[in-house]
């Protein structure tokens, strides 16, 4: 599995640009489902079996990235975030742009004084793009140019949200052979930019349970968030609540259900801050049954994306006996 999950991470896609993406996912998927559609926006939307009680689960295409919004001079231009990018972590990072150039970010310092003023208080304001002299058009997007590595059991590399969810649908549909009813694997666009695909990707299918699998903050690291109790390596994680939208009970009980009987792994997930792309898919026509299962990350929005895999497996797993659990 961890070809996969190295193709897909490696793979360009900021928000609006998940095409390469799209693609790839595309490759891995037509074989083992029975038919799949990109709709008007972009989203790709795969399924296998039939009847039942339909269940759609829903990982994200996109990725955070960086887009350039005007030019200072050859060589150097000004950008914005797209989606949930620090200036802190911007700083010094190479970017890859979608032609494919490298580039690297720097901050205004003229001198001593300014440059201790805007580290205390970075912003985009005083960083700028260096593309190393090549002329680039406003309105390129770029991403964070770092590949996949794995030591063990512990997978880094950037775009981990979502791509291992991404990568968890992937094996999910190579493994049920014989589902009790029918399930949908769907991926999103622009997630991080407002849950905007998954607003829509439901909508013209008659499901009554949906699934995002996503990311969540892994706790496991020195002064680790107090108010967080997720950590790598025990297990997916039941997201109870985050900061938009609460899972649908009943679920969340008949997850836990599942998992005990199959003796999976798992924890539970209160998250203090953030959103999945649930929050979107329980407000769409008069109303999807929504929950997360998330893979604790460390660093997430961050070049260096740590997750274990046995939480990717077990992921896997679970999300399987589920979908064989009516
Ligand atoms: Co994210
Ligand atoms: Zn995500």
């Amino acid at each position: 599995m961890d070809e996969i999950v190295k193709a897909l991470t490696e793979s360009f896609g900021p928000s609006g640009r998940e095409s390469k993406v799209r693609e790839l996912l595309i490759e891995l998927i037509k074989d083992p489902v029975h038919g799949y559609e990109v709709d008007k926006v972009g989203n790709l939307i795969a399924w296998k079996g039939e009847g039942g009680k339909p269940i759609i689960f829903v990982a994200h295409m996109d990725e955070i990235g960086i887009v350039v919004t005007n030019k200072i001079k050859n060589g150097f231009y000004r950008i914005e975030p797209v989606g949930g990018v620090s200036p802190y972590v911007a700083l010094s990072s190479r970017f890859v742009l979608e032609d494919g150039t490298i580039a690297v970010v720097g901050y205004e310092h003229e001198t001593a004084e300014e440059a201790k003023k805007n580290l205390s208080n970075l912003t985009f304001d005083h960083l700028y793009l260096d593309t190393l002299g090549k002329d680039i058009e406003l309105g390129t997007f770029g991403v964070y140019n770092r590949g996949f590595h794995k030591n063990g059991d512990l997978w880094i590399s950037k775009a981990m949200d979502d791509r291992i969810g991404c990568a968890v649908l992937v094996e999910l549909v190579r493994r049920v052979e014989k589902p009790k009813r029918k399930f949908y694997v769907a991926f999103s666009i622009q997630e991080e930019v407002g849950l905007v695909g998954a607003s829509v990707i439901a909508y013209p299918y008659d499901v009554e349970e949906a699934i995002a699998i996503d990311v969540t903050d892994s706790a496991d690291v020195p002064k680790g968030f107090k108010r967080h109790s997720m950590v790598l390596g025990e297990g997916p994680a039941i997201k109870i609540r985050d900061k938009i939208s609460i899972s649908d009970r009943r679920i969340v009980e008949k997850m836990v259900e599942v998992s005990k009987k199959n003796d999976i792994p798992y924890q539970m997930e209160v998250l203090t801050m953030g959103g999945t792309d649930a929050g979107a898919l329980m407000k769409t026509k008069g109303g999807i049954p929504s929950a997360t299962v998330s893979i604790p990350t460390r660093y997430i929005h961050t070049p260096g994306e740590v997750v274990s895999a046995k939480d990717v497996d077990n992921t896997v797993k679970m999300l399987l006996e589920y979908i064989q659990a009516v």
